[in-house]
């Protein structure tokens, strides 16, 4: 049977099929399941910025003269008040008791603030690796380009400071410069990028003509707009890749690495199918590689990427002139 083996997460994973970031994450009993069914690792619900940042606002203005030493933890150890916070804390020390599986904490970040301190109380915790889910809607006028990225590189610098745990980032694909963003991130001590995270987008009732909440489940056509990015950035990007959004199936999941990704990090097929899909997938995967005499993932991973193949296949943009003059 083929090693699906990979690394992620600065990780050794006996699977490249990860349980992404979700409601499915958030509960010790769903995370043991999908550690049951197979998942190379979990990354847990996130934490959002703006819980910590109301945890720690009370006692930094207490010991505003502390708070800009970034050893500031070593020194006041503050004292976890909010429950939300502290039931995170301790659904990671938990899923660690119960789990070999690699358990990866999630913090939803858009400023680089000082909720960071809050990075080392994770690793405490027992986290293995630490996923930034980095996001600034670049819909403020009155913020250059370079304002917006200089919070990636903040962020990352100053989360760094304060663990030795793996860092991760996932990222969206609103760049002006994707490909050169995502080498210069890839460079900045993470230990991979995962592409692209998924936000909520509103869609329009044309009866109540009212903004409304559209389908937040992914669904399997979703999954083209990653892959090309994943074949163009697998060689430029200096740390590993993982690609996430509309991955439901084994099949979907083999282009992403024939295209360069390491590991794959999936939500909505969970929630369609359940955590026992992640089995069904590590099977196929496996299957598929003994077709085709491959024993380990290495041995085709990136084989389609940019890097390797023609960059014209990945980089088309327009409609070619088969598909303009066919009439359907
Ligand atoms: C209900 C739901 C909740 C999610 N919550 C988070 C979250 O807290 N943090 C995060 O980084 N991603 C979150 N995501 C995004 C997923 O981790 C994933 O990247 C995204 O849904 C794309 O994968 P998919 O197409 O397999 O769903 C959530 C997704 C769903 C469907």
């Amino acid at each position: 049977m083929a090693n699906i083996s990979t690394r992620f997460f600065g990780l050794d994973l006996k699977s490249p099929v990860i349980a992404a970031s979700s409601s499915m994450t958030g509960h010790a009993e769903q995370v043991i399941k999908l550690a049951e069914a197979g998942a190379g690792a979990i990354v847990l619900k996130s934490i959002f910025e703006e819980e910590i940042y109301h945890e720690l606002q009370e006692e930094l203005s207490l010991r505003s003269e502390m708070y800009s030493d970034p050893e500031y933890l070593d020194y006041f150890d503050y004292v976890i008040k909010d429950e939300n916070i502290r039931k995170y804390l301790r659904l990671i020390a938990d899923v660690k008791a119960r789990t070999a599986v690699p358990i990866v904490a999630s913090i939803n970040c858009v400023s680089s603030s000082d909720w960071v301190l809050f990075a080392r109380k994770i690793e405490e915790a027992g986290a293995d690796a630490l996923e930034l889910n980095m996001f600034i809607c670049p819909s403020d006028v009155s913020k250059t380009g370079e304002n917006n990225e200089q919070f990636y590189f903040e962020t990352i610098h100053k989360v760094l400071q304060v663990v030795k745990i793996p860092v991760t980032i996932k990222i969206s694909h609103y760049f002006s410069n994707l490909a050169g963003m995502v080498q210069k991130l890839s460079q900045s001590g993470v230990a991979g990028i995962t592409i692209f995270n998924r936000f909520y987008n509103p869609d329009i009732d044309i009866q109540t003509q009212s903004v409304v909440v559209a389908d937040v489940l992914s669904t399997p056509n979703d999954f083209l707009m990653p892959l090309k990015w994943t074949g163009i950035l697998s060689g430029i990007s200096v740390c590993e890749l993982a690609a996430t959004t509309g991955i439901h199936s084994a099949e979907t999941a083999l282009k992403f690495i024939l295209a360069g990704a390491s590991a794959v990090q999936v939500a909505s097929v969970l929630y369609t199918n359940g955590p026992s899909v992640i089995k069904k997938m590590n099977l196929e995967i496996s299957d598929w590689m003994d077709q085709k005499g491959f024993q380990a993932l290495a041995d085709f991973k990136g084989s389609l990427s940019q890097s390797t193949t023609s960059a014209q296949a990945w980089e088309r943009v327009q409609f070619m002139k088969y598909f303009g003059e066919k009439a359907f």
